[in-house]
């Protein structure tokens, strides 16, 4: 990246973590007040949505449309919606909605961008958990400002590893992906939300994650944060097409990727 767009780059960072936190913000006071949200369904009776969720992504949009018109925006709720800078936001303003709207606390706002192909910048805010975490290419990746380093010390064996499944994908492969991690002697955890699960694992709590489909505002602002901790994933497919699609998730620590990759059996990682 030359000069010009290091700075670019930067002030993005900044406006990403700004908007987290205050996304997070307003996201936190509808979780409080959530009895009076109405729910609706989208997909079927578990995909669920409220204006907590279509109120945070005017938030950022907006925030974004004023300060980087030029730039493109793809957001869970409102599209995508071209840009011509280089630079793309994916954001989830509620990831784990069926969490928030239950009353638990593991749900997060998740703000993505990518330039070039690559998820550049990734921020995650869990109001609930008081947690922010952080990362930029090159700059490392930071959990309420702690600098995150992946070890490999951690597998499957001796750590659990995320899982997320949707009404997108057959049980028959959940089931079978949930078998092998067992058949591994590894175990599962499930906390409604993809996106934080994701940054568990750049904070070296979780072995990996695996999702047989999820979009690119679940899973990209996690890669960069997992890549910034020293971990990996497999690639998303952000070109044409793709990036509003569906496409298996698999982000896992150093020690980690090849056992996940054999368990998950989406594609060669
Ligand atoms: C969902 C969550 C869930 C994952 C699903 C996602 P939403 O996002 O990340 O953990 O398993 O695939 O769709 O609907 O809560 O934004
Ligand atoms: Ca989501
Ligand atoms: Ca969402």
């Amino acid at each position: 990246m030359d000069v010009e767009n290091a700075a670019a780059l930067e002030n993005r960072y900044a406006l990403a973590e700004r908007m987290a936190r205050e996304g997070g913000a307003v996201a936190h006071q509808y979780f409080r007040d959530r009895g009076s949200l109405a729910i609706e369904t989208k997909r079927d009776p578990q995909d669920v949505v409220s204006i907590a969720d279509r109120g945070v992504e005017q938030l950022i949009r907006k925030a974004i449309a004023k300060e980087f018109p030029e730039d493109g925006v793809l957001g869970e709720e409102y599209g995508l919606e071209a840009g011509t800078s280089g630079f793309t936001w994916v954001i989830d303003p509620i990831d784990g909605t069926s969490a928030f709207l239950a009353g638990m606390p593991t749900w997060c706002v998740s703000i993505g961008l990518l330039h070039e192909g690559k998820a550049v910048v990734g921020v995650i805010n869990a109001p609930c958990l008081d947690e922010h975490y952080a990362a930029a290419a090159g700059k490392g990746a930071f959990l309420n400002g702690e600098r995150l380093l992946l070890t490999g010390a951690i597998t499957p064996r001796n750590a659990l590893t995320g899982i997320g499944a949707n009404s997108e994908v057959s049980p028959q492969s959940v089931a079978a992906m949930v078998e092998r991690l067992l058949m591994e002697n590894g175990n599962f955890i499930r906390n409604g939300s993809g996106a934080l699960m994701i940054a568990y694992v750049a904070a070296g709590r979780l072995a990996g994650y695996i999702e047989p489909s999820m979009h690119a505002w679940d899973c990209l602002a996690g890669y960069c944060l997992v890549v910034e901790a020293g971990g990996s994933h497999l690639p998303f497919p952000v070109e044409g097409k793709g990036l509003t699609g569906g496409a298996p998730v698999l982000a896992a620590g150093p020690g980690s990727l090849d056992a996940l990759a054999k368990i998950a059996q989406f594609v060669e990682v």
